[in-house]
């Protein structure tokens, strides 16, 4: 039989790539490029030399943004109200194409070489089951992306400066949104613009990087039941997060707000635990899209020591009226009205008073 392994061109993937040889399959190796610090091309030679028949290396760097970084970022995706999900995110984007390959090639197997602890083999399973349910999994751990980079306690950053040696002068930067989605960023004073997602997200993760911004150290839940601790940098995603935030806030009515924020913690669930591709997934996916159709606009920010500071915003979409919130203009306001509005809230406080009130009295 064939196999596609999905190769990291690390020590782990490459036993397993020997091994499956020795065990008689033919082996493709698949090298998923999603932005980690690699030498593709060493890869690609070594994959050949340990026996691999074919080896494919593919560049999902654009697709990882569009169709998975910018879902979780309209989604403001984050698990346990921390982790930015910069793993959880690539592993269907990985997943999805090594099935592809497998398909077009006629293999029947993938391999992978996650451990049998961890959330990986679950979300690369599930997700090879979900696109090709005929597929057989034999036992795969590759993980730095363009997004973010995770480490084992006590290792170096990589990706982000520490901030007490950052710049002592901030970068400003303008990000511009369309359907809660990034479309531009701008730098401030330097006149830099990026406008294709990819690009933009990569110029993000420099200045964010640049700036020590967005490191954590956590104690996390996996889905299996046991916590982990997780040392995590997510430069760029950080600034994304906290600017959509903010449009989010100016641009969205408050009640479709509530019920998104809670689809987003759904979300982050079901990405965390590897379910990207479920019906259920797709139906919440489907409704954050519909709740970012007016998320549009400009937040102003700076990035500073570690922070992401918003200074200002502006929206065609804008549901903020600075006239209406002021204390002497009306517009549909009449403040007569009030006077109900607070008397019918208070129903049940008095009704509440006067029974604590003849409880003690007895
Ligand atoms: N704990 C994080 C997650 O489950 C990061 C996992 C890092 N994975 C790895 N193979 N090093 O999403
Ligand atoms: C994994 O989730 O597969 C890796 C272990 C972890 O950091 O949770």
């Amino acid at each position: 039989g064939t196999v596609v392994l999905a190769y990291s061109g690390g020590l782990d993937t490459s036993c397993i790539l020997v091994w499956l040889k020795e065990q008689g399959y033919d082996v493709i190796a698949y090298l998923a490029n999603i932005g980690q610090d690699e030498d593709f091309d060493a890869a690609r030679k070594k994959a050949e030399r340990l026996g691999a028949k074919k080896v494919f290396i593919e560049d999902l760097r654009a697709e990882f943004v569009e169709e998975f970084i910018w879902p979780s970022v309209q989604a403001s995706a984050i698990y346990e109200d921390r982790y930015l999900l910069g793993t959880s995110i690539a592993r269907p984007c990985i997943a999805r194409r090594q099935v592809q390959i497998a398909q077009k090639e006629c293999a029947q197997f993938v391999s992978h070489g996650a451990t049998g602890k961890g959330n990986d083999q679950i979300r690369f399973e599930l997700t090879c089951y979900a696109l090709y349910p005929d597929v057989k999994v034999t036992p795969w751990s590759m993980d730095a992306n363009l997004m973010h980079i995770s480490h084992a306690p006590s290792d170096l950053y990589l990706m982000t400066k520490n901030p007490e040696q950052s710049p002592n002068t901030p970068d400003m930067l303008e990000m511009e949104f369309k359907s809660g989605k990034p479309i531009k960023v701008s730098h401030v004073t330097d006149g830099t613009t990026k406008d294709t997602p990819l690009e933009i997200f990569l110029y993000l993760n420099e200045v964010g990087g640049k700036h020590g911004v967005g490191r954590i150290d956590i104690v996390e839940n996996r889905f299996i039941g046991m916590k982990s601790r997780g040392i995590y940098e997510t430069p760029g995603g950080t600034i994304l997060h906290h600017a959509h935030l903010d449009i989010e806030a100016f641009t969205m009515d408050r009640e479709v707000r509530r019920i998104k924020q809670g689809l987003g913690i759904k979300f982050s669930e079901l990405l965390y635990n590897g379910f990207w591709y479920s019906p259920e997934c797709e139906y919440v996916r489907h409704c954050i899209a519909k709740s970012q159709e007016n998320v549009e606009g400009k937040v102003q920010l700076s990035v500073f020591k570690g922070n992401v500071n918003i200074l200002g915003r502006e929206s065609p979409k804008s549901l903020y009226n600075e006239e209406l919130v002021s204390m002497d203009v009306q517009g549909e306001y009449n403040p007569c009205d009030a006077s109900g509005f607070i008397r019918i809230n208070a129903v049940r406080c008095i009704l509440r008073f006067n029974f604590v009130l003849s409880y003690r009295l007895r």
